[in-house]
């Protein structure tokens, strides 16, 4: 695993710039390696004005809306047209602003009467659309990921543990009112790079406890973040405060 490189913006606005650019470069990287930019999408509040940014010009005529995939990372059990869903807030901020076919954006089958299928089923797409590490699991080209007050990732949340073999989980148990579906440690890490964004205040505690305490990733989650390639975080001033200030 390489050192995390923590970048910090003066606001939002700009984390958002900085973030759009890291997500161009790692997409044309994809491309002339591979041809095709595989990449999971984080839900949240934090990532909507980077798409946004990515959707507008100049951004968007640098990403190659013909040859990606978007892969949500994690999503709630609900209808894909509720407010909470991050397959519509996805929808919303990048794919209609940018024109981009639908098609290109992998939902978890939320509306499965069967979570843990639906998350097998899920994991067989990655399978069949990604190539594979020697373990034989998927690799993402880009994971874009948020960071919970409690230090949560993803639907990782504090006291859980996920099986490796596992690429995709179901969480049954309710977090904030929601069940979950989402990528586990194993395929994040599997990925060639992970893209963390960080914004607010309210991220600070957070934030010190995954960079500075011991590792304790049943309590932290965001500590099971630990890919071969490079692990990037962009995080603005607000939640870096004291901590990442030089
Ligand atoms: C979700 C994600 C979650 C999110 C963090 C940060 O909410 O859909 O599962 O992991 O990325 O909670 O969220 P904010 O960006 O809204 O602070």
């Amino acid at each position: 695993m390489s050192l995390p490189i923590v970048h910090v913006f003066d606001d939002e606005e700009q984390l958002a710039h900085g973030a759009a650019d890291a997500i161009v470069f790692a997409a044309m990287q994809a491309i002339a390696r591979r041809g095709r930019f595989h990449w999971a999408v984080a839900g949240g509040g934090t990532p909507k004005r980077t798409y946004g940014v990515l959707a507008s010009e100049p951004h968007r005529a640098r990403f190659p809306w013909d040859r990606f995939d978007a892969w949500l990372g994690d999503d709630r059990v609900v209808p894909s047209v509720d407010p909470a869903s991050n397959y519509r807030m996805v929808l919303e901020h990048l794919f209609r602003p940018a024109e981009a076919s639908p098609l290109a954006l992998h939902a978890f089958n939320t509306e499965h009467p069967d979570l843990g299928h639906a998350a097998l089923e899920y994991a067989a797409q990655l399978g069949a659309a990604l190539p594979a590490d020697p373990h034989g699991v998927p690799v993402l080209d880009l994971v874009l990921l948020g960071l919970g007050a409690d230090a949560h990732t993803a639907s990782w949340f504090p006291g859980s543990n996920f099986p490796d073999d596992l690429w995709v989980a179901a969480i049954d148990e309710e977090h904030a009112g929601y069940r979950r579906l989402t990528l586990t440690p194993t395929i994040v890490n599997a990925a060639q790079r992970v893209l963390f964004l960080v914004s607010g205040a309210n991220k600070q505690e957070a934030l010190r406890r995954v960079f500075d305490e011991h590792k304790n990733p049943r309590s932290i989650p965001a500590q099971r973040v630990a890919p071969k390639g490079p692990l990037m975080w962009m995080i603005d001033r607000s939640a870096a405060g004291q901590f990442f200030s030089d």
